[in-house]
């Protein structure tokens, strides 16, 4: 009698081991599985931030998109245009709430100094990706967006052949999630968003206007964008979207971008480091219409005041607008403006251009986005870089890269 619950417990026990292990071991799979099959790791920060975030989370968007008069969304809000709209539309007193996944495609560590600028303008940025549509779904319900000035994106043309899924992942089905949303949203908003210069691709008719045609894409960058001004069509099409697509023509400025030429070239002549200038057949100069970062924002504001409300179903505005300087400038001018100013003579190595999807040349006929969008460019490159390099010089002469004012 005192042996068998003995015998009993010893044959049981080790039994429940074995099923608990086996019970852990399937718990452990599922979990593995689990995290193994969640979506790129962009999007998770977003769920992570917006449980812990909780209640607070929707009072700061409420409160950042809070306005009498725009409401406004912007994506891609933490990036070098985005965080230039953001202010301008804040400062007149718009409310703006942004969306920004702080990819690593460059320093992450500029996209937080320009989102700490964007705290002090009292500017809510969510961290989180453009293709999770149920964080977008709560955006929209908390925020009621009366526009959207859609400009997330992977940038940038070279990069396209190292990893040319992240095009397809915010160029693409980033867009079609972004209509998405805002095809449920109630109000539907308008959407501003960027397209780009070089969906002109191959053309050699100068200067480049919306007339003409933009089938012959010359990088998978110029592609995507071109893919999303057919995705709009669509859109705006079914769903009575008011959509407008701006072309912006090589933006520089405070706060630029790293993968951009004259950002560096400006860090490598500091270095004295050797930069490569590239020439196109014949030693044809490359050339880019420089545009200033100011006068993008201006355009980009007109953009949104000249929208009209998205209809829900039947016909709505649709419109594409070129957004550029109107006089292209040779890179190898852009070099000798950067030694003036900087007053050091640049090691320069001329070489020929690789075909790695870039374009000889861009000229921006702009008469189109004058018309309608009261569109002016003002800044001269010359101007603009001077404004680039003041800024430079104080972000990076702080060991912490963080910006010292607002
Ligand atoms: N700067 C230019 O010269 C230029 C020229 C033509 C077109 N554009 C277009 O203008 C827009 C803004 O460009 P920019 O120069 O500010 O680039 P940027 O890279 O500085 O900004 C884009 C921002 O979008 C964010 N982002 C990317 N994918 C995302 C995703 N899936 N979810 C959430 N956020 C995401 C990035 O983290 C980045 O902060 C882009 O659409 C770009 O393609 C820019």
């Amino acid at each position: 009698m005192v042996d068998k619950p003995m015998s009993i417990h010893r044959t049981r026990f080790p039994f429940s081991i074995t099923k608990l292990l086996f019970w852990s071991l399937i718990l452990l799979s599922f979990i593995v599985l689990f995290f193994l099959g969640s979506p790129p790791s962009s999007a998770s920060p977003s769920h992570r931030r917006r449980s812990l975030r909780g209640g607070d989370w929707e009072t700061s968007v409420r409160e950042s998109a809070k306005s009498k008069s725009l409401r406004v969304l912007v994506t891609g809000a933490a990036g070098f245009v985005g965080t230039h709209v953001s202010i301008a539309l804040k400062r007149r007193g718009d409310g703006v709430v942004g969306i920004d996944n702080f990819n690593r495609y460059y320093e992450a560590s500029l996209k937080r100094a320009r989102s700490n600028l964007l705290a002090q303008h009292k500017i809510f940025v969510v961290e989180g990706d453009i293709n999770d549509g149920s964080l977008l779904k709560s955006l929209f319900k908390l925020g009621k967006f009366t526009h959207v000035m859609h400009l997330a994106a992977q940038a940038g043309v070279r990069y396209a052949m190292k990893n040319p899924k992240s095009y397809v992942h915010s160029n693409i089905a980033g867009l079609v999630s972004v209509l998405e949303a805002c095809k449920n949203a109630n109000p539907q908003p308008a959407v501003v968003w960027a397209s780009s210069s070089s969906v002109y691709g191959l053309n050699s008719k100068v200067p480049f206007s919306e007339k003409d045609r933009t089938d012959r894409p010359a990088s998978l960058y110029a592609a995507s964008k071109k893919a999303g001004e057919e995705i709009a069509h669509t859109y705006n099409h079914i769903y009575g979207l008011s959509i407008t697509g701006l072309r912006f023509f090589t933006v520089y400025g405070p706060w630029g971008r790293p993968d951009m030429a004259y950002f560096f070239f400006t860090k490598d002549i500091l270095k004295g480091k050797q930069i490569s200038v590239f020439e196109g057949p014949n030693g044809r100069s490359v050339a880019r219409d420089f545009t200033y970062i100011d006068d993008i924002v201006k355009g980009c504001l007109g953009a949104l005041d000249t929208a009209n409300r998205s209809t829900g179903s039947g016909p709505a505005q649709l419109r594409l607008y070129n957004l550029g300087n109107t006089s292209p400038v040779a890179v190898s001018k852009l070099v000798r403006i950067l030694e003036k100013l900087l007053k050091v003579n640049a090691n320069k190595k001329l070489l020929p251009m690789p075909p790695n999807g870039d374009v000889f040349f861009t000229h921006a006929d702009i008469s189109l986005a004058k018309k309608e969008l009261g569109y002016n460019p003002t800044i001269d490159l010359e101007t603009g870089l001077r404004k680039f390099l003041d800024w430079y010089m104080d972000y990076y002469s702080s060991s912490s890269s963080l910006p010292k004012r607002a």
